[in-house]
């Protein structure tokens, strides 16, 4: 059965190296295995626990919630914002944290991946996403991770060019389809 994996990238720059990421994972996932971008971040409103409540809730938010229940498993691309994950994104996973411990989080499988500008490529962000996501009960992939470090070398007009770094994203691919397949206990 094909293995349905949501994307995010946590940026909503136009020309972003981390949706060109998330772009080049769509190209190169491993047969048996869909990536389908979540691409509406820009719509979720800032977190306010007075709206969210069935009949409150903001449609994005229903949707991004629908998206997470629906998928096998998440694929998380993050920037580096000051050592840590953009406001944008750590909004949206606040929304979708919640009920706290009782969310689409619980169980779910998640992968890390994350392209900035420095030599560290996104290192610290990704460790702080990794606390957040235990927050939620998310099964983590444990994994060396794909941090792609001086990125405007790497793409080119929205195009992840970089051949080792494509080899590296492909093989961390079958990577999460193994350990997604291991969480269903199969
Ligand atoms: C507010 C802000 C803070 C940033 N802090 C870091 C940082 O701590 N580490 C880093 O590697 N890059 C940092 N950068 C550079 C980003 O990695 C770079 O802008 C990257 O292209 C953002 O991802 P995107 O291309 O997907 O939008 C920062 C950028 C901004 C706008």
């Amino acid at each position: 059965m094909q293995m349905r994996v949501m994307g995010i990238a946590g940026s909503i720059r136009r020309g972003s190296f981390n949706r060109a990421l998330l772009d080049a994972a769509v190209e190169l996932m491993p047969e048996g295995m869909e990536v389908a971008p979540w691409d509406r971040l820009r719509e979720v409103p800032f977190y306010d626990a007075a709206l969210d409540t069935d009949e409150l809730r903001p449609e994005p938010v229903a949707d991004l919630k629908r998206a997470i229940a629906e998928a096998d498993g998440l694929l998380i691309v993050t920037p580096e914002y000051n050592y840590s994950i953009p406001g944008v994104l750590k909004n949206a996973i606040d929304w979708a944290s919640r009920p706290g411990y009782k969310s689409v989080f619980v169980g779910k499988p998640v992968a890390i991946m994350g392209a900035s500008g420095s030599m560290m490529g996104t290192a610290r962000a990704q460790i702080h996403l990794r606390e957040i996501m235990y927050a939620t009960l998310a099964r983590v992939m444990p994994h060396p991770g794909v941090l792609v470090n001086q990125a405007p070398q790497k793409f080119e007009d929205g195009r992840l060019v970089d051949e080792p770094t494509r080899t590296v994203v492909a093989s961390f691919l079958r990577d999460f389809q193994t350990y997604v397949r291991q969480m269903q206990g199969g």
